[in-house]
């Protein structure tokens, strides 16, 4: 009998209740893909919300930007993802099975994979000793050949107009080809950093384990600019800011870990970068990137003061990429549209940036399965999402007893209050035991219940869902109650 992970058991209990199932399902599903459920999409609602609380709204030094995935294709020719991003396959003569080059070595990392076409190949380990991850078949690997990462589309509705864009592969670009409309636009001033969450998209090659490495998903990324020599100490503070991140959510400790990067493990143009890792359910127990926080240097807005001096050369020769190669950096680039002006110091420089990167997707996956728990109660098993309440889909559930005697009336009003400041739900169908189990399983945190009594002394049963702790609240008090918890 094949044995159930966590990770199976997680799968299992998100599709029956709701949070994410297949994409296309009745079509017999599209590979990589997934939808998130009623439960699902308020999970994901709660990951962002309580992103952006801490990193923009709880922030005096960060502002937010929501831009459109297609850009304009010289953007990528300057971030260098044209060229660059694409990654090293080899297919296993034995068993057929695809594999990333960089998946068949020790340990498989997101960010020094997308390094340049050439250089990879040079690269490429020797590959006679590897292993197959499907059949284990030793060294019985194909020459390795590039996979272009970015998902192309055409704009313009006749052919010869129409132009190749991309689908952005990450956010990031969007805020730093912003950056001057915002410096020009508010009164930021460097340090300062930039945030958005959105879509990116990446043809990957392998895919992974449910919702952990997708071909759609979202990332959420701050841009944080700051004069070059105190990068050191930025890139410190966000590592320790993005861990609380996560424990104040309620991922465990012994399930973190921040990775820091070997320097031939960086990105060319990196200069530090750290992994916050979480430890997934596959396999053995897997320590997989959670989120990146990388030293960018001034790379990208000196990349882009070279991409927007390529524009000429881009028209005239007919909007092909391919055909143009990005301009050499203006001698004069720190005077550049991407450059900053200190009033004070009277020094211009080019930002360096400090880059938490997290994906929205994997952190939900992280928060589900480090949540999901099954203890007994009463010698009946029970599966339980011990979610924090910021992140809980439903933060209460509102129960009569029974449906009659009045109850129903009550609860009905107190339902009515409390949907008004969040989410929450009303039951009145089956037992009372088995409506706990169905919140338990959905992570909801309080259940307030109404009983014969509460008539009497206008009290409710708050019930918690990890202590099983019940005890009375005045009906008044119930609001106050929840506020507190949500910290609201
Ligand atoms: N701008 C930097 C950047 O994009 P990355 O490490 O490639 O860095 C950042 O991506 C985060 O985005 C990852 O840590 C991960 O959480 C998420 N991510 C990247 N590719 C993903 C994929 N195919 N599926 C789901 N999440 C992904």
């Amino acid at each position: 009998m094949a044995i159930l992970t966590r990770l199976d058991e997680v799968v299992s209990l998100c599709k029956r209740r709701g949070f994410i199932y297949q994409s296309s399902e009745i079509y017999g599903g599209l590979a990589s893909c997934y939808d998130y459920g009623p439960l699902g999409v308020e999970l994901k609602r709660n990951v962002r919300a309580a992103w952006w609380k801490s990193m923009v709204q709880m922030r005096d030094d960060v502002v937010g930007l929501d831009c459109s995935i297609l850009m304009h294709p010289l953007v990528w020719k300057a971030s260098g993802h044209a060229d660059k991003f694409a990654d090293l396959v080899t297919v296993c003569r034995k068993c057929n099975t695809r594999s990333r080059v960089d998946h068949l070595a020790s340990h498989a990392d997101e960010h020094a994979a997308h390094v340049p076409v050439e250089t990879a190949m040079k690269d490429a380990k020797d590959l006679t000793k590897k292993v197959c991850p499907s059949c284990g078949a030793v060294g019985q690997f194909t020459e390795p050949m590039a996979f272009k990462l970015m998902f192309e589309t055409q704009m313009g509705a006749n052919v010869d107009d129409s132009m190749t864009l991309f689908l952005r592969p990450e956010t990031a670009q969007g805020i730093f080809a912003n950056f001057r409309n915002v410096m020009d636009s508010t009164r930021v001033k460097v340090p300062f950093g930039i945030a958005q969450i959105g879509k990116s998209f990446r043809n990957e090659v392998t895919t992974k384990a449910f919702i952990f490495r997708t071909r759609e998903f979202e990332q959420a990324e701050l841009e944080f600019f700051c004069e070059p020599g105190t990068d050191d100490k930025w890139y410190e503070y966000w590592k320790d800011y993005r861990y609380k991140w996560y424990t104040d959510l309620g991922l465990k400790k012994e399930n973190l870990r921040l990775r820091e990067h070997d320097k031939d493990e960086l990105a060319h143009y990196a200069k530090g970068c750290v992994d916050v890792e979480y430890r997934f359910p596959f396999g053995q127990g897997d320590w997989q990137e959670l989120e990146g926080i990388a030293n960018r240097t001034d790379f990208d807005l000196r990349q882009h003061q070279r991409g927007i001096r390529t524009l000429n050369a881009w028209h005239e020769n007919g909007r092909d990429l391919s055909k143009v190669k990005l301009a050499d950096e203006d001698p004069e680039y720190l005077k550049g549209p991407l450059s900053f002006f200190d009033e004070e110091k009277k020094a211009r420089y080019v930002p360096y940036v400090i880059e938490p990167s997290a994906g929205i997707d994997r952190s939900s996956l992280a928060f589900l399965v480090d949540a999901y728990d099954e203890d007994e109660i009463n010698g009946e098993k029970r599966n339980v999402l011990r979610f924090s309440p910021a992140l809980a889909p439903i933060k209460c559930a509102v129960l009569p007893l029974v449906k009659k005697d009045g109850m129903p009336e009550i609860a009905t009003k107190l339902y009515d209050q409390l949907k008004r400041k969040f989410n929450c739900f009303y039951d009145e169908k089956s037992a009372i035991g088995r409506r706990y189990r169905r919140q338990d399983e959905a992570g909801t945190p309080y259940c307030f219940t109404i009983d014969g009594q509460t008539k009497e002394d206008q009290t409710v049963t708050v019930r918690e869902r990890d202590s099983l702790k019940q005890e009375r609240l005045h009906l008044d008090s119930v609001l106050q109650f929840m506020r507190d918890k949500l910290d609201m």
